[in-house]
């Protein structure tokens, strides 16, 4: 009997070798992100096999407004403290903006510090044919890589925010950075805003795991930016998002009444302090 990637026991940490077995038996795996220790600690007790340190911690955790500003420096920081938090989900952390664009030489520099210095068992990063040449001598280097196509945040300032792969053009294209990134050896590959039908496409073509966020039903796996996720983050959200908790409102409140406990002075109580 095949250990299943969610639920189950498992006393040790998810492969990608287990992503690619999960594909063969057609099953569905969910992904978070995670920039703490502490957070990463409960999503690995709640059995998610793949936890991301995206760069999204960018916008959710380090108050930018977008994912460019992130430096290595801080991804390897928080990648460490996810990988301290976790025994059983593999951590892939996001190469950020700058870390792999002049080429093979500087993404394999970036990517290993990662592995090493951080603890990372993979590394993601953004682009379809345009990165095939930095996943290519990564994989060959012995570090897995997590491809990211469709909308990537780090072009944010080139693309915007905006659906890709809608027409036949643009569909054929990202059908062609998907394969581009599978033939470089990436073992998963994020799809981020496709639509449905494109991305169901995609799917069926690649023998490794897609992996969807607002790209429909039919990926192998979908990920959520975990304050998205669980009602943390302020705002309106994009419509992919299903918020599955409301953290802020419970934060807020807990924060409000230990202020009145406080300026009340009904905090500290007898049972709180020392004789
Ligand atoms: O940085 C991130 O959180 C991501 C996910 C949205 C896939 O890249």
């Amino acid at each position: 009997m095949p250990q299943t990637l969610y639920g189950g026991t498992r006393n040790r940490r998810v492969t990608v070798r287990d992503l690619a077995l999960a594909k063969e038996r057609g099953e569905r795996w969910p992904m978070l992100t995670a920039y703490d220790a502490m957070t990463a600690s409960v999503f690995d007790e709640a059995g998610i096999p793949v936890l991301l340190v995206g760069d999204s911690m960018g916008n959710c955790h380090l108050g930018y407004e977008t994912t460019v500003p992130v430096t290595m420096d801080e991804i390897a920081m928080l990648t460490a403290a996810v990988v301290r938090g976790t025994s059983r989900a593999l951590v892939v952390a996001d190469l950020p903006f700058g870390s792999y664009q002049e080429g093979e030489v500087q993404a394999l520099r970036s990517a290993t510090r990662l592995v090493k210095e951080a603890g990372a068992q993979a590394v993601k990063l953004e682009g379809g044919e345009r990165s095939a040449g930095q996943i290519d001598l990564l994989v060959r280097s012995g570090i897995p890589v997590m491809a990211h196509i469709g909308l990537t945040p780090q072009s944010v300032h080139a693309m915007g925010y905006r659906v890709q792969g809608r027409g036949e053009e643009a569909a054929q294209q990202l059908l062609r950075d998907a394969k581009a990134v599978q033939d470089a050896g990436a073992f998963a590959v994020v799809m981020e805003m496709v639509p449905a039908p494109v991305a169901a496409e995609v799917t069926q073509a690649l023998h490794v795991p897609t992996v969807g966020i607002g790209a429909g039903h039919d990926c192998d796996a979908q990920v959520l930016v975990w304050t998205d996720m669980a009602g943390l983050t302020p705002g309106r959200l994009p419509r992919f998002v299903k918020r599955y908790a409301e953290l802020r409102g419970a934060l807020g409140e807990a924060a409000r009444a230990f202020a009145e406990d406080v300026t009340s002075g009904a905090f500290p109580a007898p049972e709180h302090s020392f004789e």
